[in-house]
């Protein structure tokens, strides 16, 4: 993919490996390998091998504790809602033509952030379609709500709204489009089923989630030298015993996976697709200061820390990006995004 000056990519997982005590201890195991401030910590890095689980996922804690950190990523995505439109619109594009998108569709954009993918669907299905930017975050849909009316779209609507329990009729939409927000959810199977229940029969579903952790060095990057700085702990792994899903940015990367997810949610004709993606940046200071904005997890980390500790930071956070710096000092980065379709 060609390279373009100031593109970036999100930090997707907008910090959901920060959240913390969400992991409750099992009866009867082993305490974790060492404590830090409070947190879960394992002594394996995170390319190492899978540590042994000893916590169960406590769902109702992470969702309460992803929105407020949503809530407080939105100023920093408002602020970057340029670099992030030109970085991600081959996933845009992407998305509204496998969703078929025409007036005068109804469509939702889920998990909407601040509304960039369902406003460029806005403009697709008018004259008579609507398109409803629904998050979570107040935040979010606030900042959403601002650049609908930046772009005089009038058939939009923004509404607070949790994935897993949507509040709107079944049957009631045409199409649902969904980037970068499942694999963030506690329960990404009940999101698919509300998805499913509110589509049409014949209605589309389009999404994206991030491909695996080593085709996204620029998220991987800041976190690996965090973790090796002993900053913040690795996440811990899935929980094979039991099936479950552990939220996070790479937590749907495989794409067998999510077509089982989809058929299981009652969709058919799933289609899934690895779209190459460049996250562009004039210097590693540019780099640096958009994931700062756009990760409140790497911003909470290093908030605060005395200024030789913040150089360290950031030196080894650029050791690790090196071989994306080209002579002039700019970054290309690359990053995988994994796509997938599928009817009601
Ligand atoms: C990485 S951002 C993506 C935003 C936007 N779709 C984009 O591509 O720019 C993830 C968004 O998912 C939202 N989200 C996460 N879990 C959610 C849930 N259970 N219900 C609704 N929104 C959710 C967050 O609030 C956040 O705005």
């Amino acid at each position: 993919m060609p390279r373009a000056a100031g593109h970036l990519q999100a930090q997707g997982g907008g910090g959901c490996r920060e959240l913390q005590g969400i992991f409750r201890r099992r009866e009867g195991e082993a305490p974790p390998a060492r404590r830090r401030s409070g947190k879960l910590s394992q002594t394996t890095a995170m390319s190492g091998p899978a540590p042994e689980i000893t916590e169960s996922f406590d769902p109702d804690r992470y969702r309460d504790q992803s929105l407020r950190q949503w809530e407080g990523a939105a100023p920093g995505w408002e602020r970057r809602q340029r670099q992030m439109r030109e970085f991600s619109a081959p996933v845009s594009e992407w998305l509204i033509e496998a969703a078929q998108l025409r007036s005068p569709h109804c469509v939702l954009d889920l998990a909407s952030g601040i509304g960039e993918t369902g406003c460029i669907a806005a403009a697709r299905v008018m004259p008579q379609g609507t398109v409803i930017l629904a998050d979570q975050a107040q935040a979010m849909v606030a900042a959403a709500r601002r650049r609908a009316q930046e772009l005089e779209l009038a058939n939009v609507q923004c509404r607070e709204l949790s994935a897993e329990s949507l509040d709107l009729p079944a049957a009631s939409l045409d199409a649902v489009i969904c980037r970068w927000g499942l694999m963030l959810m506690a329960d990404p199977d009940a999101a698919l089923k509300e998805c499913r229940r509110v589509l049409r029969s014949g209605g589309r579903i389009a999404l994206a989630v991030w491909g695996a952790p080593q085709r996204n060095p620029w998220a991987g990057a800041p976190m690996g030298a965090l973790i090796e700085l002993q900053i913040i702990s690795p996440p811990p792994r899935g929980d094979a015993r039991e099936g479950s899903h552990l939220p996070g940015m790479f937590a749907l990367a495989d794409p067998n996976a999510l077509r089982q997810r989809l058929l299981d949610a009652g969709f058919g004709e799933v289609r899934t697709e690895a779209l190459e993606l460049t996250r562009s940046h004039p210097d590693f200071e540019d780099f640096w200061e958009t994931t700062l904005d756009l990760s409140s997890e790497v911003r909470s980390a290093v908030a605060g820390r005395p200024q030789a500790e913040l150089e360290r930071i950031r030196d080894a956070v650029r050791a690790r990006l090196e071989p994306f710096i080209g002579a002039d000092g700019s970054l290309a980065i690359p990053a995988l995004a994994l796509v997938a379709c599928a009817s009601a």
